[in-house]
C-alpha cells in the first residue's frame, strides 16, 4: 500500500504538525492583505458570500482530494500523480496538471515576495516611529513613497527571497514547526487587538454592513475573483497542500484535519477585514483602493493607539511570518520535485528556483513605478494585443501574474485533482485515505469532491465567460 511509504523530504511528526504547517501555508498575505483589498474593490457582501460559498463548497474539498492524493503518492506532486495514475491504469500525464500547479506556484511567490517585502519596509518604519499620530493622507503618501522606488522595493524582495530560500534549503520538516507554534497564536491575538481598536472608532458598524450585507443582485459581479481568491486563500490547486500531504502521518484524520485549516483560514480573513474596514471609513479612505489597503489603514490604526509603535511592529513582524510561511509552501512542491527528478542537493535546487523567481518578481516591483505603462492582455479598439506600452486597457505586470495565477491556473489546477480524486483513483483507495466512521458521510463527502466541487468550477467559469 503506497500510504506505508514514508517521503524521502521528511516526515510531520504529528498530525498537529500537519494542522500547523497547512495553516501556516494557507494563513498569509491571502487573508490579511488580499482579502480585505478585494473585497473593497468588488463592494463587499456580495463578494465576501461567494467567497465563502466557494471556500466550504469547492476549496475544501479540493484541499481534501490534494492531502489524501499526496499522503497516498509519498512524492512530490508531479511524481505523485503520475506513480498513482499508472497505478490506477490511468495516463501518466495527469502529472501534467502538477506540472502547471507548480509553475503557478512559482510565479505566485513572484508577486508575494514583493509584498511581503512591503512587510519588511513596514517594520522599520513602525519600529522608529515614522507612523506617530499619522493621517490616513500621511499614511498613503508613505506608501506611495515607497511603491515608487525601484531599489527599496527589490531590497526588500531581495532580502525575503533569500529568507524563503534559507528555511526551503534546510528542509520544511525542520524549519517550520519551531516558528509556526507561536507565531500563528500571536497573530491571532494581535488581530484581535486590532479588532478592539475598530470598535472603538465609531466606525465598526459601517465595517460589518460592508462585509456581511446580503447583494443578491451582486451575486455574480465578483464571481470568478471569489472563487480565485478562495484557492488562493486555502492554498489549493497548486500541489503546495498536496506535497505537504505528502509528508503527513498514515493513521491522521484527514476530513477534520482539513476543515480545522479551512475554518482556521477563514476566520483569519474575517477578523481581518472586520478590523480593516471601520478603519478605513473612519479614516474616510476608499474601500475600493486596490492593494495599499491594508499598507495605508493599519498604520493610521497603530500610530493613533496607546503602545502602538511596539504592537504596530509586532504586528507587521507577524505578517512577514505568515507571508514566509506560505511562501515557503510555494516552493516546496518545485524544489520536491527537482531533487527526485535530477537528484541534486536541496541547496542548489532551491537556489536556482529562488533566483528564477526572484527575477520574474523584478516584474512586479517595476509594474509600481517605472514600468506602470507597460501593458499586457490589451484589448484596444484594434482588436487583441499581449503587449502595449502606455495603453488605456490592459493590466500591468502584476495584476496579470495574479490574474493568470487566482482565475485560470489555480482553478484548472483545482479541477484536475478533483476530477484525478474522484474518477481515476479507486473509490475504496479513496475510502481507505479519509478512514470516515460514518459511510453516509463518505458518500457525501466522495460526491463533493466527484461532482458538486468540479461542476462548482466549471459553472464559475462558465458564468463568468458569458458575462
Ligand atoms: N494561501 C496563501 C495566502 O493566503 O496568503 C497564499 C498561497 C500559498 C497561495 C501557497 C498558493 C500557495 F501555493
Amino acid at each position: 500500500m503506497a500510504s506505508d511509504k514514508i517521503s524521502i523530504h521528511g516526515a510531520w511528526a504529528s498530525r498537529w504538525v500537519f494542522i500547523l504547517a497547512a495553516t501556516g501555508s494557507a494563513v498569509g498575505l491571502g487573508n490579511i492583505w488580499k482579502f480585505p483589498y478585494m473585497t473593497g474593490m468588488y463592494g463587499g457582501g456580495a463578494f465576501v458570500m461567494m467567497y465563502l460559498v466557494c471556500i466550504f463548497l469547492v476549496g475544501l474539498p479540493i484541499m481534501l482530494a490534494e492531502t489524501l492524493i499526496g499522503r497516498r503518492g509519498r512524492q512530490s506532486p508531479v511524481n505523485t500523480l503520475k506513480t498513482l495514475a499508472i497505478e490506477s491504469g490511468a495516463s501518466a500525464k495527469w502529472s501534467w496538471a502538477a506540472m502547471m500547479g507548480m509553475v503557478a506556484a512559482l510565479l505566485i511567490l513572484s508577486f508575494y515576495s514583493v509584498v511581503a517585502g512591503w512587510s519588511l519596509d513596514y517594520i522599520i518604519g513602525m519600529g522608529r516611529g515614522q507612523f506617530e499620530g499619522v493621517t490616513a493622507q500621511e499614511a498613503g503618501g508613505a506608501f506611495g513613497a515607497l511603491t515608487a522606488d525601484p531599489w527599496r522595493l527589490t531590497l526588500w524582495h531581495t532580502l525575503f527571497m533569500v529568507l524563503t530560500g534559507f528555511v526551503i534549503a534546510r528542509g520544511v520538516v525542520a524549519g517550520l514547526e519551531r516558528g509556526l507554534r507561536i507565531m500563528m497564536p500571536m497573530l491571532f491575538v494581535l488581530l484581535l487587538v486590532l479588532l478592539g481598536y475598530s470598535m472603538t472608532t465609531g466606525h465598526f458598524m459601517q465595517g460589518f454592513h460592508f462585509l456581511f450585507n446580503f447583494q443578491p443582485d451582486r451575486l455574480l459581479h465578483g464571481l470568478l475573483a471569489a472563487m480565485g481568491h478562495a484557492f488562493f486563500t486555502l492554498s489549493v490547486g497548486v500541489g503546495s497542500i498536496m506535497v505537504y500531504g505528502a509528508y503527513m502521518p498514515k493513521h491522521a484524520s484527514i476530513g477534520s484535519t482539513v476543515l480545522a485549516v479551512g475554518i482556521l483560514d477563514t476566520l483569519v480573513a474575517l477578523v481581518a477585514g472586520l478590523a480593516l474596514f471601520p478603519i478605513v471609513f473612519a479614516g474616510g479612505m476608499e474601500p475600493g483602493a486596490g492593494p495599499g489597503l491594508m499598507f495605508v489603514t493599519l498604520p493610521v490604526a497603530f500610530g493613533n493607539i496607546a503602545f502602538g509603535q511596539i504592537m504596530g511592529t509586532l504586528f507587521f513582524v507577524l505578517v512577514l511570518v505568515a507571508a514566509w510561511t506560505s511562501s515557503i509552501s510555494m516552493l516546496e512542491p518545485a524544489v520536491a520535485y527537482l531533487v527526485e527528478r535530477t537528484g541534486r542537493s536541496r541547496v542548489l535546487v532551491t537556489s536556482v528556483l529562488a533566483l528564477l523567481c526572484w527575477l520574474v518578481g523584478m516584474g512586479t516591483v517595476l509594474s509600481f513605478n517605472i514600468g506602470a505603462e507597460a501593458k499586457f492582455f490589451v484589448f484596444g479598439e484594434d482588436g487583441f494585443r499581449l503587449f502595449q506600452w502606455g495603453a488605456a486597457g490592459g493590466m500591468n505586470f502584476f495584476d496579470s501574474i495574479d490574474y493568470l495565477t487566482s482565475r485560470i491556473l489555480l482553478p484548472l489546477g483545482g479541477l484536475a485533482f478533483l476530477l484525478f480524486a474522484g474518477w481515476v483513483l479507486k473509490r475504496d483507495t479513496v475510502r481507505e485515505e479519509l478512514a470516515m466512521k460514518n459511510p453516509l458521510l463518505f458518500s457525501l463527502v466522495y460526491w463533493l469532491v466527484r461532482l458538486v466541487a468540479p461542476l462548482g468550477v466549471l459553472i464559475v467559469f462558465v458564468t463568468e465567460l458569458m458575462k
